[in-house]
């Protein structure tokens, strides 16, 4: 294979570095095509371009493949709990047995925030969706902690903000449901662990005892592994451009969840169960909305469908579908939605209009039942997302920051007026 790309340009040759990866990804390196050519490459949506190196996620689009740290998905899905998963990302390695306590302990000690942030629950409207509190919420985390502000201060500074966010996130989203049902918030107990934690600070009260099926514990902690780390999605390239220019990771972490909120990316989940709630309110009718996902006349997609790497299958979806089975025989429940889901799935995949865009179910297809079967609202579906995606988003922030890359500053062709005079207002 060359070692170098040939590029003619206008009557000369250039010769651009190929670079490749250790799961044989090639690039080619343009890093000094402009100082060499005077040209930039133009690249809408960056379709094909790679933002980076990293040794974090690996995945393959064609055969469907998710490896984080060279873990396969489905052994992790199976085997990890969600925090070895985090400090697989974020450190690189399994943790011992030692390494995990250690991790556990140190989250546990920072699961709550400050008092005076309750205040702030008080003036959001009772209806505030849970993105939009969520992510004022984690940037007003760094007015609490202005040592913080410098991200590069120390590496213990850093590796405590990590902490403190993975130990708070949950406590601040879990407080932003209880606080749209106006019901009492639940301060975290450190005797559970991580999910058990959550689900009883968003559905415990203190005038009962806590319970909660072993079987929800599970399923939500295989929901967030799976959503732990996807390379260089939307909003982890927005927490990474935002990183680049040394904001604090409490401000960088707080613009991946607004740039995760969009339908297109991890706000689709709530958007598939609001497709599938439409369908079956229009009398389950698949084909009819399989139809207006196909007319270019119909801004109707098919949530939960298609990806940008994907384009064989999405191999979290099918985990996740597995799991829809198992988690709602075990709680035995009968929901309708999943019948539409299946058989829109299999009418979608049937049809030519999909087959020869590749589109298949991808993570958000299936998520939002289960959710849904766990007890968790729809609004709060892109909260769970990003509590899944926290880790990653540290671990590629991490990445960056160790390997000092620049400031991002994508270049642009421009198309617009060329130089013109001032026009006095009376002249126009
Ligand atoms: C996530 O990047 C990641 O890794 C994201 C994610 C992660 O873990 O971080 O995996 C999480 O964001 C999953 C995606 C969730 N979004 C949705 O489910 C929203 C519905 N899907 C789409 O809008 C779309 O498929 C995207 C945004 C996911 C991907 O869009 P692309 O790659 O830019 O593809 P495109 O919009 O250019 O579509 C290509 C063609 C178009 O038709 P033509 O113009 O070629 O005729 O496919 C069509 C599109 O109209 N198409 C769909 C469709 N998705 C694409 N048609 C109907 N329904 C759909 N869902």
């Amino acid at each position: 294979m060359s070692e170098v790309a040939k590029i003619e340009l206008d009557g000369k040759v250039y010769e651009l570095p190929i670079i490749v990866g250790t799961e044989n990804e090639k690039a080619i390196d343009i890093s000094k095509l402009r100082d060499v050519t005077g040209y930039v490459t133009l690249d809408t949506g960056y379709k094909n371009t790679g933002a980076t190196t990293s040794s974090i996620t690996f995945l393959d689009g064609e055969e469907g493949i998710l490896h984080y740290r060279g873990y396969p998905i489905e052994q992790l899905a199976e085997k990890a709990t969600f925090l070895e998963v985090s400090y697989l990302l974020i450190y690189g390695a399994l943790p011992t047995t030692k390494q995990l306590e250690e991790f556990e302990n140190s989250i546990k000690k920072h699961t709550l925030v400050h008092e005076d942030m309750k205040r702030f629950f008080e003036a959001y409207p009772a209806k505030a969706h849970p993105m939009g509190v969520l992510s004022s919420m984690i940037s007003s985390l760094s007015t609490f902690y202005p040592e913080s502000l410098d991200p590069n201060r120390s590496a213990d500074m850093k590796n405590l903000t990590v902490h403190r966010l993975i130990a708070k996130l949950p406590t601040l989203a879990a407080w932003s449901f209880k606080n749209s049902l106006s019901h009492p918030f639940m301060y975290p107990k450190n005797e559970y662990g991580y999910v058990k934690n959550f689900l009883y600070m968003m559905f415990g009260m203190p005038t009962e005892e806590f319970h909660v099926d072993p079987v929800v514990i599970s399923a939500l902690n295989t929901l967030l592994i799976l959503h732990a780390d996807h390379e260089q999605n939307c909003s982890t390239s927005t927490v990474r451009i935002v990183g680049s220019s040394n904001a604090n990771l409490y401000s960088t972490i707080s613009a991946g969840i607004s740039a995760l909120w969009g339908p297109l990316h991890g706000g689709a989940n709530q958007e598939v169960i609001e497709m599938l709630e439409q369908i079956q309110a229009d009398g389950g009718n698949v084909d009819k909305w399989v139809a207006k996902a196909k007319d270019k006349e119909d801004p109707f997609r098919l949530m939960g469908f298609g990806h940008r790497v994907y384009k064989n299958f999405d191999p979290r979806a099918t985990i996740i579908k597995k799991a829809c089975d198992e988690v709602l025989i075990k709680l035995g429940i009968n929901d309708p939605l999943l019948d539409i889901a299946k058989k829109l799935e299999k009418v979608a995949l049937e049809d030519e209009y999909f087959k020869a865009r590749n589109l298949y179910p991808n993570v958000d297809f299936y998520s939002g039942i289960i959710y849904k079967a766990l007890g968790i609202p729809t609004d709060m579906f892109t909260v769970m997302f990003a509590l899944g995606r926290l880790p990653g988003w540290i671990a590629q922030w991490k990445e960056m920051t160790e390997n000092k890359e620049p400031i991002g500053r994508p270049r642009q062709i421009y198309t617009g007026f060329t130089k013109r005079d001032y026009i006095n207002i009376e002249e126009r």
